[in-house]
C-alpha cells in the first residue's frame, strides 16, 4: 500500500507530488463518507489526538476536530488562553505533559514560524502544522488545491493568482508550494509593500495590476489583509486597498472569461471581496470549507497508518 514520504505534516515544502496525490485520493474516499447518512468510520479508534491552538482559530480548529471525530479518534483540545504557557511553561514542557497522557498525534497552531518543526525534533508524536505564524498552513493549501481539482478537473496547467497580503500570509506560501508541485502557473498580486522581495525565486510572477492578473487567471485566491501581523500600516487606507485590490462584481463581470474565486476565510466583506462576489456561483468558498474536513481526515488517516505499521513491526 502507498504511504506518505513524511512522518509529520510540517509544511508543503517537505511533501512531493506523490504525497499530494495520495492525500487527494484518500480525501475523495472520505468526502464520499461524510456525505453518507452515517458520516463516521471506525478507522482511528486506537489513536488519541491533541489539538493545541496557541493562536485564535475558528474554522481550522473545528475542521480538524470534526475530521478527527469522523475517524473515531479520541480528541483533546487545548487553547492558549486557558493554558499554563501563560504561567511561564515552555512549549516542550506543555506538550510533553500532554503526551504523557499517551497522545499519538498533535495538531498545532502557533504564532511562531518554525514552531512545528522544532516540536517534531523534541517530542515523540506525529505533528500536523495547523498554521505557524506567517510561515506555512499546509492543510489549507491541500484543501485549496483539492478544491481547484474538484472544480476544474485538474490543477496542472491552470493559471492561479493569489491576491492580497502575500507578505504576512502562511496560506500564500503553502499554496505556492502546492500549486507549483502540481504543475499550475502561479502569479501573486498586491501592493508592492505586501509582496516579499525575491518571491520570484519560488517560480511565481509578480503582478501589481489586479485587472491584468484576473484576465490572465483561471482561479483567483483572495487573501485577507493580516492586520494582526502588521506593526505599521502597509497601505494608506483600507478604502484605497479595496479600490485597487478588492474584487467586486463589476470587475468580475467585466473580465474576458469566467474565473473561479477562492478565499481561505475569514472573509472581510467589502475589503478584499464584496458580498455579491463571495456569494456568487463563481466562488467556491464553502466548498473549500467542506473539502477541508475530507482533506484533514486524509492527512490524519495517512499519518496514523504509519504509526500503526510501525507498532506492528
Ligand atoms: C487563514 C489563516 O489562519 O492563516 N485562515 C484559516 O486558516 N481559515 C487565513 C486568514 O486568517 O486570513
Amino acid at each position: 500500500m502507498s504511504e506518505l514520504s513524511v512522518d509529520h505534516l510540517l509544511g508543503i515544502k517537505y511533501l512531493n507530488k506523490k504525497d499530494i496525490n495520495l492525500i487527494f485520493e484518500t480525501a475523495d474516499h472520505f468526502k464520499e463518507v461524510i456525505n453518507r447518512p452515517i458520516k463516521k468510520v471506525p478507522s482511528l479508534r486506537d489513536i488519541t489526538i491533541a489539538n493545541l491552538f496557541f493562536e485564535n482559530s475558528t474554522r481550522t480548529k473545528l475542521s480538524f476536530e470534526l475530521a478527527e471525530k469522523r475517524l473515531s479518534a479520541d480528541v483533546i483540545n487545548f487553547s492558549a488562553s486557558q493554558s499554563s504557557v501563560k504561567k511561564g511553561e515552555t512549549l516542550i514542557d506543555t506538550v510533553n505533559n500532554i503526551l504523557s497522557m499517551k497522545v499519538d498525534m498533535v495538531v498545532m497552531r502557533h504564532p511562531k514560524p518554525g514552531s512545528c518543526v522544532f516540536l517534531s525534533d523534541h517530542v515523540d508524536a506525529r505533528i500536523i502544522n495547523a498554521g505557524d505564524g506567517a510561515h506555512e498552513h499546509p492543510t489549507q493549501a491541500l484543501l485549496d488545491t483539492y478544491s481547484i481539482r474538484e472544480r476544474l478537473g485538474e490543477v496542472k496547467g491552470k493559471n492561479v493568482v493569489i491576491v492580497g497580503d502575500i507578505l504576512h500570509s502562511r496560506v500564500a506560501l503553502s499554496n505556492i508550494y502546492a500549486l507549483k508541485l502540481l504543475g499550475a502557473k502561479v502569479k501573486v498580486c498586491g501592493p508592492k509593500s505586501l509582496i516579499p522581495k525575491h518571491i520570484e525565486k519560488l517560480g511565481v510572477k509578480v503582478e501589481t495590476d489586479l485587472r491584468s492578473a484576473l484576465n490572465w487567471c483561471d482561479v483567483a485566491n483572495m487573501l485577507r489583509v493580516q492586520h494582526e501581523r502588521m506593526a505599521v500600516s502597509f497601505f494608506p487606507t483600507t478604502r484605497e486597498y479595496s479600490q485597487q485590490y478588492g474584487l467586486n462584481k463589476d470587475l468580475l463581470d467585466s473580465l474576458d472569461k469566467e474565473i473561479t474565486v477562492m478565499h481561505p476565510g475569514p472573509i472581510n466583506r467589502g475589503v478584499e471581496i464584496t458580498s455579491d462576489v463571495a456569494d456568487s456561483d463563481q466562488a467556491i468558498i464553502l466548498d473549500q470549507v467542506e473539502n477541508g474536513v475530507a482533506v484533514r481526515m486524509a492527512v490524519i488517516y495517512l499519518l496514523a497508518a504509519k504509526i500503526n505499521r510501525e507498532n506492528a513491526n
